[in-house]
């Protein structure tokens, strides 16, 4: 990136610092107190963020000097100095250096001699060279010595991100995701960066090809690059990581608050060919007493792959399957690829070529590759006609019962080699190319089903996708492709699921089982016990791997299963409330133990546990063959969950774990609202609410409302407030807008003695 040269002159526009450089203008925008936004126009004057909607510019004081050879910048948390060259530094308002661009460049060390090289290349070796260096778009920051990293989205690997490298390039892949992965479905160049005595984001809002180095090229420092776009980020101050998360999400947006059977169990295959097989598996749900709200279609319900449409051969009368299976209480989920059949005569293709939605060559021709059907064309999400017509498209699936649209190969996967980068696409009024389009098709994509389902449903969205950018947490669901039935697999499931929850897309989960490979039945009863606390908790298997529905496999997995469904319908409330906190905060479901003990050096790098909201510790067996686990549980005093057994933090453990125990540990003083088990969210109105407590003091607020639509938002919900003084509960409801309980108890989980709850009005 060409240097800018001496700072010249500066002035102030509203909340703008606009700072002329020998060589250019560049911006330092104050959004907030907190948050400042870094911009050089290197591609276009404007914004036009993909992520960032509305206008998140909070009237904020600031002051602008120069002083000591900087133009500095201050609000009262945070002060930026821009020197020559465009170098930016951020304090925080003690006077720290939080975060320092470095004035050196990269440094690159060839650790490969020269005759080597060409074997290496020969063998299909990747071979870094110094011709990779300099990115059109970058940014350079140091590494002060004691940071870890983490965010970054669906990354591989492990939750400490330090020493790695990574793409930002949505990518499917079918192959088994290993360490060696630096991209997969999803982009979101969001960091967040912690030290010992401090913490801070960095959300670089490009939707280019990018690159993220974090110390692996180089212990001294960290870089962002992009292949083209704006320099445009954003520095994100707080006092604790939870605060970063709530800045980022501020900007980016929040997981809106779900249906609530959409948190109940799901189940899927690729594979479910006919009614019958959807019969099938309802009634084994049914049968075996195994909670279920949800089953999926995957693509075999449709005519031929053509995207709205039913296949009556194998399916039955439109509809017909999913109003039976309704009767059982099961929701339907059907899977919408983007790829439309080139097939004149079709009507979702003629009305594309008709209102020229779809994709074009830059001679102007409509763009062809293959998918599902075989030749397909793109619709170009980035028109707001063609979002438009994709959104009304919902209507078909909503008028069969459809209850959820689940949204697959949007990266876009294309089966004859990747799209060009030149291929025409459209952002709002100015034509675009593949290669800024790519990392947004998902979000896009996913926007326009959110927005036709809302106007055609009324009732909350439930949308989950592959692909997505920062930001697509507004309008989706999240789930991590295609995993395999690997042990490996469930071990990444964690730092993943905690990764995406920082990133800010807390609705999210795996494959329980494994997608492709084949599930073995303890596997499956380990996986189920990561999957019942993941915010989106389906089975999900490929076509060709063994069935993994826990009653393939003998009675003891199919007790298990059971086990830890009932699990997740009791924790329903628990769940749900974490919901709320979310769509306030932002803060996730599944959250690593660094995002609330931040200063303990134990947990930075802790793979193999997570919290469960903040009250619930899960240390769950990730291994084939174990049977006791090693847990560490970070300051205070826990108590096992079920047993009440007391346990000091700051320490580890091993403790038992047979094939039927998932560890879980509850936070001293926690008040855990939970429901009977139901068989799918429904079957009963939830009229009691059975309160957890633990020994200690704490409080808890408990909410309440339809789980259905939007009259939330305009008071219809109650809010409970529990307080907690060593197992002796108070209660008082703070907001009356629904019915309330008609009975309300408390056990204390240590004494197991159980009272009723009189709540004050
Ligand atoms: C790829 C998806 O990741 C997978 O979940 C789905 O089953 C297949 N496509 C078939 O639609």
């Amino acid at each position: 990136m060409e240097k800018l040269g001496k700072r010249v002159s500066y002035q102030k526009a509203g909340q703008q610092v606009q700072i002329q450089f020998e060589k250019g203008t560049a911006f330092v925008n104050v959004l907030t107190d907190r948050i400042m936004n870094v911009f050089l126009p290197l591609e276009t004057k404007d914004h036009r963020s993909k992520a960032i909607e509305g206008d998140k510019e909070v009237p904020t004081e600031f002051q602008v000097a120069e002083a000591e050879g900087a133009l500095v910048i201050s609000t009262s948390n945070v002060v930026v100095k821009v020197y020559d060259d465009f170098f930016v530094d951020f304090y925080d308002k003690n006077g720290k250096l939080l975060c320092a661009d470095s004035r050196d460049g990269r440094v690159f060390q060839s650790q490969i001699s020269e005759r080597f090289i060409e074997f290496l290349k020969a063998e299909g070796h990747e071979v870094p060279d110094a011709t990779d260096f300099d990115y059109p778009v970058q940014v350079i920051k140091k590494i002060q010595g004691d940071e870890s990293f983490y965010g970054l989205g669906d990354k591989t690997g492990f939750l400490n991100k330090r020493h790695y490298e990574y793409e930002n390039w949505n990518s499917d892949i079918p192959q088994a995701h290993t360490d060696s992965y630096k991209a997969l479905y999803k982009s979101i160049p969001f960091l967040i960066t912690l030290r010992n005595d401090c913490v801070y984001g960095l959300f670089f809002d490009n939707t280019y090809k990018s690159y993220v180095n974090l110390g692996k090229e180089n212990e001294g420092y960290l870089y962002y690059g992009a292949d083209a776009g704006n320099l445009d980020y954003y520095f994100i101050a707080g006092e604790t990581m939870p605060e970063i998360v709530e800045g980022y999400t501020y900007l980016t947006g929040r997981t809106p608050l779900p249906q609530l059977w959409t948190l109940g169990y799901q189940q899927s295959r690729w594979g479910y060919e006919c009614a019958g097989d959807i019969r099938d598996i309802a009634e084994h749900y049914r049968d075996l007493k195994i909670p279920c709200d949800t089953i999926h279609f995957d693509i075999d319900y449709m005519d031929g792959y053509r995207v709205f449409t039913w296949d009556d051969k194998a399916f039955g009368k439109p509809g017909a399957i999913i109003d039976e299976i309704g009767k059982q209480g099961f929701k339907v989920v059907t899977i919408i690829d983007p790829g439309v059949k080139l097939d004149p005569g079709y009507s979702k293709y003629d009305e594309g070529i008709e209102n020229h939605y779809f994709a074009t060559t830059p001679e102007g021709e409509v763009y062809v590759n293959a998918v599902w059907p075989g030749d397909a064309v793109y619709p170009d999400y980035g028109k707001p006609e063609t979002r438009a017509w994709w959104a009304d498209n919902q209507k078909f699936l909503l008028d069969l019962g459809v209850r959820g649209v689940w949204n697959d190969m949007n990266e876009p996967a294309s089966f004859r080699g990747e799209l060009p980068e030149d291929v025409v696409f459209t952002d709002e009024d100015r034509p675009i190319n593949h290669a800024k389009m790519h990392n947004v098709y998902g979000h896009l994509m996913s926007k326009a089903t959110y927005e036709g389902l809302k106007k055609y449903d009324g009732k909350r969205p439930f949308v989950i996708t592959r692909a997505c950018y920062a930001g697509t947490q507004k309008y989706s669901t999240v789930w991590t492709g295609d995993n395999q039935s690997l042990w490996s697999h469930l071990q990444m499931a964690v730092p993943q699921l905690c990764n995406l929850g920082l990133s800010g897309l807390a609705f999210a989960g795996t494959d329980v089982g494994g997608f492709g490979a084949d599930c073995t039945p303890e596997l499956l009863c380990r996986w189920v016990q990561v999957g019942c606390f993941s915010p989106l908790f389906r089975n999900h298997s490929s076509k060709g791997s063994t069935y993994q529905e826990p009653w393939r496999f003998d009675k003891q997995t199919i007790d298990i299963n059971r086990k830890f469904v009932e699990l997740r319908y009791r924790l329903l409330p628990y769940l749900y409330d974490l919901f709320r906190e979310c769509e306030k905060t932002g803060l996730p479901i599944i959250r690593p133990l660094v995002l609330h003990y931040e200063k303990d050096e134990e947990v930075k790098n802790l793979n193999t546990e997570f919290l469960f909201g903040e009250h619930i510790l899960v240390a769950p067996v990730l291994e084939q063959g174990a049977t006791k686990k090693m847990v560490y549980l970070p300051e205070g005093t826990w108590y096992d969950f079920e047993t009440g057994k007391e346990y000091a933090g700051g320490q580890y453990y091993l403790v038992d774990a047979p094939l039927d125990v998932c560890p879980m540990f509850v936070k001293a003083g926690s008040v855990i609202p939970t429901y009977d088990v139901v068989q799918y969210v429904g079957e009963k109105p939830y009229d009691t609410l059975k309160l957890l407590t633990y020994p200690g003091k704490g409080s808890y607020v408990h909410y309440q409302d339809n789980g259905e639509d939007f009259k939330y938002q305009d008071g219809e919900y109650a809010l409970y407030e529990f307080h907690n003084e060593n197992g002796v509960l108070t209660a008082a409801m703070s907001h009356a807008g629904y019915r309330p309980y008609k009975k309300i108890t408390s056990t204390n989980v240590v004494t197991n003695e159980t009272t009723e709850v009189v709540v004050a009005k």
